[in-house]
């Protein structure tokens, strides 16, 4: 058990905690995955200090170089973040003392845990919006490549789980493209809604020291600095959108993985799995079963969990900050993992299926999905939408009752329920013409589908882009650079 004397409070207590309430009350377990973004938070509060002379020169380079010292222990695995802390935030500080002594005490000027959480965990969240977002382009280029071998493959695409219209494959693929390539953009808004530092917010009343925030907000590469203090150190709202996003990109690789799961069905058979995303039954030795796709599928109402957690944390929570804040770590931490593993499998799903554009092909027959086309080929001619939907619908029943298809129903038999059809109507009755006459904005057309892929890969070159732009905070390349102690106060 440690004693009083140990924590960054010890100063007012004189008995011991008890040990179940240590426990219960320590986030180091999971904190101290925080222990990067904290030190380079603390590094550029310690930058600041020093510039505006609350740091003397001497103190004010002991506590760079040791906090330096230990961002580069830290990543290259010297330095283990373990030990009986409380939080990330007291090992930081007692790892800093073990190394420079005395000028640590310092480094906690005109800051409190409340503003430095909040800044870590900003830093935490960007950081993970741009691991996210090269994942999600990883997965939106497989999309795409798929597509583009699919153009002139067809298929019917459904409505209520029922044959509807025909489709090519890349259209239906591309579908699933554009759900997570508007998650791509949520996730850089994201980005921004982390971006607003809090650092120099203190506990919740700012500080008498004669601080520079904006400062600080330019050595973490943040956007904004906070307007309220108090706000500063009580918002987790970025925490929210970032769960919110990353649970709406599960929901859309859910249905992802469902139509992974539907398709490799012997009921559907529109694909097999290769055996790099199956797994076999431990005892029915026929089986391959899409277990990858049903645990991605799983993944949704995880993050859901995830999420909900953050908004209750959140709700009726007086200001400003308190301890119920502690418990977003795990949640966001989880969310984020779990969003990131997801992404990355249904990339290798997406490069692993084997489509069966045969068994696609088969799936047009029998369920007449060229009716609407009939209706389409009377309205062209003057005939009224509805009586035509109602001629078409008889011609189905005719179809039905002859066990033939629309386009093998011989004219005559076609006439009795559509008095207008003529030799020509058979041209817009076989799925692929279907397919090519639907050539409206956004269509199925192969020649609209190339647009489609045109403007996706277009997107997709501005999430790159958005990628490549993404840099360390300012005050970390001060430190990679040797720059650290330049153009301080003597
Ligand atoms: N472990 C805390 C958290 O995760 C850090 C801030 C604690 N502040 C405090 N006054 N206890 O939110």
């Amino acid at each position: 058990m440690s004693s009083p004397g140990d924590k960054l409070w010890g100063g007012r207590f004189s008995g011991r905690v008890d040990p179940q309430i240590e426990r219960f009350t320590c986030s180091f377990p999971f904190d101290r995955r925080l222990a990067l973004d904290d030190l380079v938070g603390s590094l550029a509060h310690a930058r600041m200090l020093a510039e505006r002379g609350i740091l003397g020169p001497a103190d004010g380079r002991a506590v760079l170089e040791g906090l330096a010292g230990l961002i580069d222990d830290v990543e290259s695995g010297e330095l283990e973040v373990d030990g009986v802390d409380e939080d990330i935030h007291s090992w930081i500080e007692r790892s800093l003392s073990e190394r420079i002594g005395d000028p640590a005490k310092r480094l906690h000027t005109a800051r409190s845990r409340n503003d430095q959480v909040g800044t870590a965990l900003r830093l935490f969240a960007r950081r993970q919006v741009s691991g996210l977002q090269a994942e999600l382009v990883a997965l939106g280029s497989v999309l795409l490549e798929r597509a583009s071998e699919h153009l002139d493959t067809v298929l019917p695409g459904y409505t209520h789980l029922q044959r509807g219209q025909p489709v090519s494959l890349a259209h239906h693929l591309l579908a699933h493209f554009w759900a997570i390539e508007a998650d791509g953009r949520r996730l850089i808004r994201c980005h921004e809604a982390a971006g607003t530092s809090p650092l120099g917010a203190g506990a919740l009343a700012g500080t008498p020291h004669p601080i520079d925030p904006e400062r600080s907000t330019e050595l973490l590469g943040f956007s904004r600095t906070f307007a309220n203090s108090m706000f500063a150190v009580a918002d987790r709202d970025y925490v929210v959108e970032l769960s919110f996003t990353c649970s709406l990109l599960l929901v859309h690789l859910s249905r992802w993985a469902e139509e992974i799961v539907l398709w490799t069905s012997s009921e559907f058979g529109f694909a097999k799995l290769s055996d790099a995303i199956a797994k076999g039954s431990s005892i029915m030795p026929q089986k391959r079963n899409p277990e990858p796709a049903e645990i991605l599928r799983g993944k949704a109402g995880r993050g859901l969990g995830d999420l909900v957690a953050h908004l209750v944390q959140l709700k009726g929570l007086p200001l400003t900050y308190n301890s119920d804040l502690q418990e977003d770590k795990e949640a966001l931490f989880d969310v984020v993992d779990t969003a990131n593993g997801s992404l990355a499998t249904s990339r290798v799903l997406a490069s692993g299926l084997l489509f069966d554009p045969d068994a696609m092909r088969q799936a047009l027959y029998g369920s007449f999905v060229t009716a609407t086309d009939l209706a389409d080929w009377l309205v062209v001619r003057g005939v009224p939408f509805r009586s035509a939907h109602e001629q078409t619908g008889l011609a189905v029943k005719k179809a039905e009752e002859l066990e033939s298809e629309l386009w093998e129903l011989p004219l005559e038999a076609l006439q009795e329920c559509v008095p207008l059809a003529d030799e020509s109507v058979y041209e817009v009755l076989a799925p692929e013409k279907s397919l090519r006459a639907h050539r409206s904005a956004g269509g199925p057309a192969p020649e609209r589908v190339r647009e489609q892929l045109e403007r996706a890969r277009g997107q997709l070159d501005e999430l790159t882009a958005w990628c490549e732009l993404q840099t360390e905070p300012p005050v970390l390349s001060l430190h990679r650079d040797g720059k650290l102690l330049e153009d301080l106060p003597a």
